[in-house]
């Protein structure tokens, strides 16, 4: 039996503008580009759900009901497939639907920041521990990155943190934590957090990577913000408050990261699971290489 009180609710914030993928999410979330067939965000929902998550919170912004449309079901489109014997496909839309009532819908009014996103979903996370999952940092991971950092959870309790290494020039980029007291073999106690700190004043080479377990004290934290970088209430800032009351620790999780609100990013993890599927993988690699050799001659 756990000690620690169970993780049951994930927070998606998608009320993003998605300006760098413009004009693809001029009238469509970034959410609901695909990774080859299926959307970034059921790609989450899924690494939530096998991580035992049983309530589900998106928070929306303008143009966002798509999303909404796409968790539901769609009567139409079911009595289609079933009239036309397609099985398979049917199955395959009914499974990835969450169960009634498992899903919750809040609106960002502005797309004031990550931190005051989090923020509007307060009251439908209550006084619970919950995740928190960007969907746009896409993790390939066998088990999925959420499971990884429950089992550090499951010994720690408190706030966990996914983290990664990555390249001094891009440090900068990211927030940064500060490495403490070992727990197990891939956790830390985190001693310290920089919001894009410049290379030479970065704790460490480990970033914060777009998974959270956070303690519900995080929302009074966010509250008391003013406006951090580029004018956005932002959650590091947050944490950087919390970590002064309450421990973090931080998970080396085993996993790719793709960052699919960045071009390149999006591309690659096409490429990545495009490749890994049984029905076509090897097809598209030799398309690939059909590709890479045209540009080679
Ligand atoms: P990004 O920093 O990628 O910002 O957000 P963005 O606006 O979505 O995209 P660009 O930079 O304009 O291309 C990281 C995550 O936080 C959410 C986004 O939807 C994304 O999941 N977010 C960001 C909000 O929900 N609200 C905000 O005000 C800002």
């Amino acid at each position: 039996m756990s000690l620690q009180k169970k993780v049951k609710t994930a927070v998606f914030p998608v009320a993003g503008l998605g300006t760098r993928f413009l004009p693809a999410t001029k009238a469509m979330p970034k959410e609901m580009l695909t990774i080859v067939d299926r959307p970034v965000i059921q790609l989450a929902v899924d690494e939530a759900r096998e991580a035992g998550i049983e309530h589900f919170i998106f928070v929306t912004g303008r143009n966002k009901a798509v999303i909404e449309d796409h968790f539901d079901r769609q009567f139409e489109l079911e009595e289609t497939l079933a009239a036309r014997g397609k099985t398979e496909e049917l199955e395959l839309l009914l499974k990835d639907l969450p169960q009634a009532g498992q899903s919750s819908f809040t609106r960002q009014q502005e797309p004031l920041g990550l931190g005051h996103a989090v923020w509007c979903a307060r009251n439908l996370v209550g006084d619970e521990p919950f995740a928190l999952l960007l969907p746009d940092m896409l993790i390939k991971a066998q088990p999925g990155c959420l499971a990884q950092m429950l089992e550090t959870y499951e010994q720690t309790g408190g706030n966990v943190i996914a983290v990664e290494e990555v390249t001094p020039e891009n440090i900068s980029r990211y927030g940064v934590v500060g490495i403490g007291e070992t727990i197990g073999s891939r956790a830390f106690q985190i001693s310290s957090m920089v919001e894009k700190p410049p290379v030479e004043e970065a704790p460490s080479n480990l970033i914060i990577s777009g998974r959270y377990i956070l303690q519900p004290e995080i929302f009074a934290e966010i509250e008391r913000q003013d406006p951090g970088a580029g004018g956005e209430i932002q959650i590091t800032d947050a944490m950087i408050r919390l970590l002064e009351k309450q421990a973090f620790a931080g998970v080396r999780f085993s996993g790719k990261t793709y960052d699919c609100g960045d071009k390149v990013g999006f591309l690659a993890a096409n490429v990545a699971y495009g490749l890994d599927r049984e029905e076509f993988g090897d097809a598209f690699r030799t398309e690939i290489e059909t590709i890479l050799a045209g540009m080679k001659s």
